[in-house]
């Protein structure tokens, strides 16, 4: 025994000194193959190439990091860090990193729930898009050009500054980056009048493996479709989409009503089960459940039903008298208001705050360790299931855990399931998503966190959509299977791949493969080459 384990220690030794020489040799000679690239502008990359040394290297890696479990002392980190300002760099980074066998993990808004955007267990580089936020709304002609470093809260601001009855279909939090967001679906209260923001995106820039800078028309329809829900990540890198912006009503009404089980919260989530997907198009109702202690201290759960309708407060207490009486809801539960501060609203700005607040990237409530999962429904839980799932927000982990309910119908259910690569359209009533996050630093918390969800994913098994269980790609989750780091057999990726896209999976690995065949832009959850046994 001792014998084989000092012996193990000496090789791990010894590989390690090997590894790290050639490394910072790799390291230098990509950084200087960036300053050697060519460039036909003013901006010397030599200005946003942060390599480990530099004192600012990690203040901009953790910036944008939404995910603490990414974030500790033995998360991999980038050799280097790249905050492009024009293509030229982005170009360098992307060549450069080839000819050196360097990944490339490009970031946005880096929300990403498994820390794609800025982990790898490869030596790689971070292309972070922070400085290209540039935003230009088109009111007459209702299209925006955003760029894909800026976040969801700054193209809300930005439209909100030309019109009052202008919006955009996209999520909920504010920091969210559009780069990540638009090219992996993208909802939130809108979904079921306009869609997601992938469906309202009519032209996108990419620059490809070779460094070409294409756009709809060079680019053609097979990638732009593949770009639009498949996302971005192994495609290329993605500098900026025109948008498609679309009508709101001057005055839209939003309220929160919160029922817990002793009111009787089963049985008008029973109710909205029958109800959500069939409402008015410009009515969303979506359900936050989570622990909550009652006035005499017990704990209970509670269900919040968080709304947004397209219209005045009038006409939507007439339509919840007629289609779902049993939430009870009263017109003093409802303010009305414009629908830039219905995004306030719905991001937890509630005490007056400028629209400015949509700027500011840091979240309110700060970040913590996490970890999400995601279900479709197609047919109502029954009142048995709910009850057995009430328990769980009774167990030590779940004091922040949630689980959210997402209305689908309306338009989701006009787009076929191959219009983009998106599949969950028509048949599905809602979406799921749980939640659970720690404070706690370590192994231990984390473990246990996590086989709390995995053990409340299981328990739902039944109740949700099976043959496959079907995943969001914005809710990423490497629990439902992942690439090998290297060569991935299109069977094997299919696994994952079906979940989230369905049939429309292999046409994405059809896109890939022209696109990028020796499959350089891979990742744990990356669209393989058909043709490309990448490395062995
Ligand atoms: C707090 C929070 C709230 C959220 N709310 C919502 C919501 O309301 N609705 C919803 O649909 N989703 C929501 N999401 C999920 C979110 O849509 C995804 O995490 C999305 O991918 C984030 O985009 P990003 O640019 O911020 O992320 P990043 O982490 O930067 O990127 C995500 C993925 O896209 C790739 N990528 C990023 N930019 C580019 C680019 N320019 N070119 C090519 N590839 C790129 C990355 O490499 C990575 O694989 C939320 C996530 C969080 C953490
Ligand atoms: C670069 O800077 C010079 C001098 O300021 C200017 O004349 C030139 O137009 C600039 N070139 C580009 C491509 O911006
Ligand atoms: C860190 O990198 C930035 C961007 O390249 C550069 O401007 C800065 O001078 C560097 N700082 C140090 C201390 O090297
Ligand atoms: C709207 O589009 C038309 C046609 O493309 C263009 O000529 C016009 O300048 C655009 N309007 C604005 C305000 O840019
Ligand atoms: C719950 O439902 C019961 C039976 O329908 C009803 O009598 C009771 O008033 C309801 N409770 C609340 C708090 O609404
Ligand atoms: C609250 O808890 C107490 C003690 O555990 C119990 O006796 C009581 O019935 C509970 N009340 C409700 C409303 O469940
Ligand atoms: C951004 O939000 C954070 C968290 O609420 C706050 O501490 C900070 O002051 C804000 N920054 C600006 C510029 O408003």
């Amino acid at each position: 025994m001792m014998a084989l384990n000092s012996c193990f220690t000496i090789v791990a030794i010894a590989l390690l000194f090997s590894t790290t020489f050639s490394l910072a040799d790799t390291h230098e000679n990509f950084v200087q193959c960036l300053y050697n690239y060519p460039y036909n502008t003013n901006s010397s990359i030599s200005n946003v190439v942060y390599t480990r040394t530099n004192s600012s290297y990690s203040s901009i890696l953790d910036f944008s990091i939404q995910n603490l479990r990414f974030a500790t002392d033995t998360s991999p980190k980038p050799l280097v860090i790249v905050t492009p300002l024009v293509v030229s760099h982005i170009q360098a980074t992307i060549i450069c990193s080839q000819r050196y066998g360097l990944q490339i993990r490009t970031r946005s808004g880096g929300h990403d729930y498994e820390g794609l955007s800025y982990v790898a267990e490869v030596p790689f580089v971070v292309l972070d898009l922070i400085n290209l936020r540039k935003i230009n709304v088109d009111a007459e002609n209702r299209t925006a050009w955003v760029q894909a470093g800026a976040t969801i809260g700054e193209l809300y601001y930005s439209i909100s500054q030309k019109s009052k009855t202008l919006g955009f279909p996209a999520g909920v939090c504010p920091p969210v980056g559009t780069g990540g967001h638009f090219s992996g679906g993208g909802y939130g209260f809108l979904m079921r009048k306009y869609g997601l923001a992938a469906d309202n995106v009519i032209d996108a820039q990419i620059i490809d493996v070779k460094g070409n800078l294409l756009d709809r028309k060079t680019m053609g329809e097979d990638l732009f479709w593949a770009i639009r829900g498949g996302g971005g990540a192994s495609f290329g890198v993605i500098m900026a989409w025109k948008i498609k912006l679309v009508s709101v009503p001057s005055t839209v009404t939003v309220f929160r009503v919160p029922r817990t089980l002793e009111q009787n919260a089963t049985k008008i989530i029973q109710k909205w089960q029958l109800v959500a997907n069939k409402l008015d198009e410009g009515l969303t109702i979506r359900i936050n459940m989570g622990r909550a202690t009652t006035q005499n201290g017990n704990l209970t759960v509670q269900a919040q039903f968080e709304s947004l309708y397209l219209g005045g407060v009038h006409q939507l207490i007439s339509l919840m008298q007629k289609s779902f009486p049993e939430l009870g809801l009263v017109r003093e539960d409802c303010t009305e208001m414009s629908w830039i501060d219905s995004i306030l609203y719905m991001a937890g700005f509630t005490n007056g705050q400028s629209t400015d607040v949509l700027l500011n990237r840091t979240q309110a409530s700060g970040v913590s360790f996490f970890k999400n999962k995601a279900d479709y429904v197609r047919d109502p839980i029954p009142v048995v299931g709910l009850q057995g799932l009430w328990p769980f927000f009774f167990e030590d982990e779940a004091q922040s855990a949630f689980v959210q309910f997402t209305p689908y119908g309306g338009r989701m259910d006009e787009i076929s399931e191959s219009e983009t690569p998106f599949p969950h359209r028509a048949g599905n009533i809602f979406h799921i998503q749980y939640g659970v996050s720690w404070q706690e630093e370590g192994d231990e918390a984390s473990q246990r966190n996590i086989n709390w969800i995995r053990r409340l994913y299981n328990y739902l098994e039944t109740y949700v959509s099976k043959s496959p269980r079907a995943a969001y790609l914005n809710y990423r989750d490497l629990d439902i299977g992942v690439n090998n780091n290297g060569y991935t057999s299109y069977r094997q990726a299919s696994i994952w791949g079906r979940k989230y896209f369905n049939n429309n999976f292999h046409r994405l690995a059809r896109v890939k493969t022209k696109v990028d065949p020796k499959n350089f832009f891979r990742n744990e959850q990356s669209i393989p080459s058909l043709v490309s046994k990448g490395r062995k």
